[in-house]
């Protein structure tokens, strides 16, 4: 699996996805757990998704003072997860103590989670960005910066727009990982999305992964939307 499609699992209730990875039958996924799923199904379902053969993408996005977000890293490192996020505006200190916390609970012989920062939301526009979180600089420029104090503190790399890939490579070393929602199948709704691409274009940008939640989970028919983005992203 060098270039996951992590599929975001945005759903209220174990139930619901068992009853959407059904039609996928045995297949290993790399799938997404973020926090609608995470608060109300906690520990219990990572422990059924990993038992049954899937890669864990656990999407909560801390931000918080450093020491708790250092013992809750310790928690979530325990659950072997393979990926967990922060946000970087929560600044170098509270990353170095994520991985700090992650590298403490990460089991003896077992591998640590892979850490990334989110440098911002692909819903947050440029004008979002300046008048309502008052940061007064480009999009392109502030999540390059970010990306650079997230390698600094440790981290594997950021969550970002595929726009943003070429640039952060470029400016923090090929080998940070970038992972990259705001895909949509051509002709589909963005949503509540700003900065979105098409798998075929998040691959030529030299995404690492992509994460793709609505296009897939609600098309009529999940799977084969799930092979059209296989297809495009392989391309
Ligand atoms: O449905 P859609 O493909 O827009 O879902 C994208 C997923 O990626 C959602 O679960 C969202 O929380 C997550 N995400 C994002 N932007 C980020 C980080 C995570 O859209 N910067």
């Amino acid at each position: 699996m060098s270039k996951p499609i992590i599929l975001a699992l945005d759903f209220p209730t174990t139930k619901d996805v068992e009853a959407f990875l059904k039609p996928f039958s045995n297949e290993s996924l790399y799938v997404k757990v973020g926090m609608e799923l995470y608060y109300q199904t906690g520990p219990a379902l990572i422990d059924l998704l990993k038992r049954d053969g899937h890669k864990v993408f656990l999407d909560l996005k801390l931000h918080d003072i450093p020491n708790t977000v250092k013992r809750a890293m310790k928690g979530l490192a325990s659950l072997e997860v393979d990926l967990v996020n922060v946000h970087a505006a929560g600044g170098c200190a509270m990353m170095e103590a994520a991985v700090e916390g992650l590298e403490s609970g990460t089991a003896a012989g077992k591998k640590r989670p892979d850490c990334i920062a989110v440098t911002q939301l692909t819903s947050t526009s440029q004008e979002i960005m300046q008048q309502e979180i008052l940061i007064h600089h480009e999009m392109k420029e502030v999540v390059k910066r970010y990306a650079k104090f997230a390698r600094q503190s440790g981290l594997e790399g950021v969550v970002c727009s595929a726009l943003e890939v070429p640039a952060i490579k470029e400016y923090c070393g090929q080998d940070t990982m970038t992972v990259t929602p705001g895909i949509r199948i051509a002709g589909d709704l963005a949503g509540d999305q700003k900065r979105v691409t098409t798998p075929a274009k998040a691959r030529k940008l030299g995404s690492d992964a992509i994460v793709v939640g609505r296009s897939i989970t609600s098309a009529k028919d999940p799977v084969q939307a799930y092979q059209q983005v296989q297809q495009e992203w392989s391309v």
